[in-house]
């Protein structure tokens, strides 16, 4: 191969320009360009191809900053269509006319089903990301539990669980890039939340992202929130205010992580559910930690509040926070810059060595730590072609503490431990305060690379 291409789809995560840059230094290590397709899956259905050339002369451009958050190739959720041939067919024919004789694409469990009926026209690879960590199996039978049915005229998906003796050796994909820096983030928060609640006496509860996995709010635990709430197991409302208020007795404050997806115990995901108005009378939205909140108010109550002279109100003694998108932006911190640079250069000797509808994932073992190996993007599939979100497997959570139990924090340990470089800390440090952020505008890297773009014929 001469020249690949490579593409950034789905919800953006902090570590995505040094999984491109691991895969055009090892590009350039082997003599193979690589062109960069703009906006992820968008570009290809564009028929001017906009795209970069990223390693001119077989080195990285200068734009390409392995340390940077997002992706200097810009990402989208758009999908090409696999019932749509005729239009498939024109993307592999612009990317043959282009030269592209292999692709990347860096994403998700989205991206590998864009990525499928691609790699029935080209060899196609994926380097994994999300934030979620919800890319992946906790053994690789897993895939086999899940079951279709039909109900009512409505398909009914569901999970019959195996007998399986669970060993986080046979994960497949341990972690993808973007989730330590997500818990490096949200972890902070749930310490920075905690000694205002303190302060003032309050209730709080903090919303972090993942869908309907629940890894950010485990990995969360590392802030030292008094209970974590995770979408796999159903929030049992009555020993939750239970808890509260043993908590509350005890130390005039609570701090409760919950992940967006949190299901109620009939199986309802609470921020879907839960409607209010706002001051102006529009009925708003509200996410999960609203929904659990709002619950606490009324099961609490007032006088509660009222009894211990905090207040008069439950309503004022409970807040929320989200930690919401700071968790997907900025720099991404050291373990996700290594193992995402590490995933890019092996996806690029994936397709060198002729595969594709592969995905590289980072495994981890005992006696050699992390490493990088190659799957199979089929075997992550159901018998009925589904690809279901990874979730925290039950062993690692400790639903009456609602605390990551002891196998939960095995887990997290080889992920966090070293996670953090004194150059992730140094840069803060000297980068935040610099007067220069006062007097100069921000810089967007979409200006830079835009100077960049070219366009087919
Ligand atoms: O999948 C990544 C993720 O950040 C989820 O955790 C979150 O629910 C979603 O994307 C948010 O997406 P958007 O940025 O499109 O609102």
């Amino acid at each position: 191969m001469k020249r690949i291409g490579i593409l950034t789809a789905g919800g953006d995560t902090p570590a995505l320009n040094a999984t491109i840059y691991g895969a055009v230094v090892r590009a350039s290590q082997l003599q193979v360009e690589v062109y960069g397709f703009i906006k992820g899956f968008s570009s290809l259905l564009n028929p001017r191809l906009p795209h970069v050339h990223l390693n001119p002369l077989f080195r990285p451009i200068p734009e390409l900053d392995a340390t940077m958050g997002g992706t200097l190739l810009g990402a989208s959720r758009d999908y090409v269509d696999n019932r749509n041939t005729a239009l498939l067919d024109q993307v592999a024919g612009r990317l043959g006319q282009l030269q592209i004789e292999g692709l990347i694409c860096v994403g998700g469990d989205g991206t590998i089903n864009g990525m499928q009926p691609l790699a029935e026209r080209l060899p196609a690879v994926l380097a994994p990301k999300t934030i979620d960590n919800d890319l992946g199996l906790n053994y690789p039978s897993e895939v086999d539990e899940w079951q279709h049915e039909e109900e009512g005229g409505k398909e009914r998906v569901f999970r019959r669980p195996g007998r399986v003796k669970f060993d986080r050796e046979y994960m497949v994909n341990y972690v993808t890039p973007g989730y330590a820096t997500a818990v490096f983030e949200s972890a902070q928060g749930v310490q920075r939340v905690r000694t205002t609640a303190e302060s003032h006496r309050r209730i709080a509860i903090i919303e972090v992202m993942g869908r309907n996995s629940g890894y950010i709010a485990l990995g969360s635990a590392y802030g030292q929130p008094d209970l974590v709430l995770i979408p796999e197991c159903p929030v049992r409302t009555k020993i939750l205010v239970e808890r509260v208020k043993e908590l509350y007795d005890l130390q005039k404050n609570v701090v409760i992580v919950c992940g967006e997806g949190v299901i109620d115990e009939q199986g309802r995901e609470l921020g879907a559910v839960t409607q209010s108005t706002d001051p102006a009378g529009n009925v708003a939205l509200s996410g999960a930690a609203e929904a659990l909140r709002q619950f606490l108010v009324q099961e609490i109550g007032d006088e509660y509040f009222r009894s211990k002279r905090r207040g008069d109100k439950a309503r004022d003694a409970i807040f929320t926070r989200k930690v919401g998108h700071t968790q997907r932006g900025g720099r991404p911190v050291l373990f996700d810059r290594t193992y995402a640079a590490q995933l890019g250069g092996k996806a690029v000797e994936m397709l060198l060595e002729g595969q594709s509808n592969t995905l590289a994932v980072l495994q981890w073992n005992k006696t050699q730590g992390f490493y990088v190996d190659s799957f199979d993007a089929n075997r992550l599939r159901d018998r009925w072609g589904h690809i279901h979100a990874r979730q925290v497997h039950p062993s690692f959570y400790d639903a009456e503490g609602m605390q990551p139990s002891a196998t939960g924090i095995e887990y997290l340990l080889p992920i966090f431990s070293t996670a953090v470089g004194h150059d992730d800390l140094e840069y803060i440090r000297q980068s935040l305060f610099r007067a220069g952020n006062l007097m100069l505008p921000y810089h967007s890297i979409n200006t830079d690379v835009h100077r960049r773009i070219r366009y087919l014929g």
